[in-house]
């Protein structure tokens, strides 16, 4: 297990899953839809598919992904947000671990879809980002995709200043051997344009 804090630790300091819940619970009881990554992630898949939730935190989008009928497995290494997410949907698969070490945590790939969503990837700790990318795309099957949503500046980040380009995110994705299908502003599916502040990417495994 890597001795590196990620950077939701360094801000959090692995105290935030009750009030993380509450917060969407908020959002959700003034109306806003709180599932707009779930239901991105829906339209691109099979019935009943296989969806690893990267950095699934208190489960959110995994849990309207097994309602929507797939088989979701969610990894995480905070344990106050793991706490929620085993507390509301027990019967889940919910995994503690570092993604840098995804390979010993879930020894069979083959997942049809891997979500790295709510800002997985710029948390992640300095330096982790090319390990952490090249065990989410070895964890796909041939022809699975990687999606993931993450901000750009400082407005979409709970962070003060960017952790990574996304030239430099899709350089280790290239690295890793995948290949960007699709890039949005939005989890509804608006058209990313060059500089702006956040991006929904969708990478796939190539076939062959
Ligand atoms: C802002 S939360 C987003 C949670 C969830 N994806 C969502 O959108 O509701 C970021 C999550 O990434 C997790 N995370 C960051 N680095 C990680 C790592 N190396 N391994 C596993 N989880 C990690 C944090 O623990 C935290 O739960």
């Amino acid at each position: 297990m890597s001795m590196q804090h990620d950077r939701w630790a360094e801000l959090t300091g692995g105290q935030a899953g009750e009030e993380y819940a509450r917060r969407f619970a908020r959002l959700a009881a003034s109306g806003q839809d709180i599932h707009g990554e779930a239901a991105f992630c829906d339209a691109l898949l099979e019935p009943a598919a296989r969806v690893l939730d990267a950095g699934c935190g208190t489960g959110r989008i995994a849990i309207r992904l097994t309602e929507l009928g797939h088989l979701c497995t969610g990894v995480d290494v905070d344990r106050s947000m793991l706490a929620v997410a085993r507390r509301d949907a027990p019967d889940q698969e919910w995994l503690y671990g570092d993604l840098a070490h995804l390979d010993s945590l879930v020894p069979e790939s083959g997942f049809d879809l891997a979500l790295a969503a709510g800002n997985v990837i710029p948390l992640l700790a300095p330096g982790t980002g090319p390990a952490v990318v090249r065990h989410l795309a070895g964890a796909l099957r041939t022809g699975g995709l990687l999606v993931t949503g993450m901000g750009l500046d400082a407005e979409h980040l709970p962070l003060a200043e960017p952790t990574v380009t996304l030239a430099e995110f899709d350089h280790w994705c290239t690295q890793a051997g995948l290949t960007l299908g699709q890039r949005f502003a939005t989890w509804d599916g608006a058209p990313y344009h060059q500089g702006g502040g956040y991006a929904v990417s969708v990478h796939s495994r190539p076939t062959a």
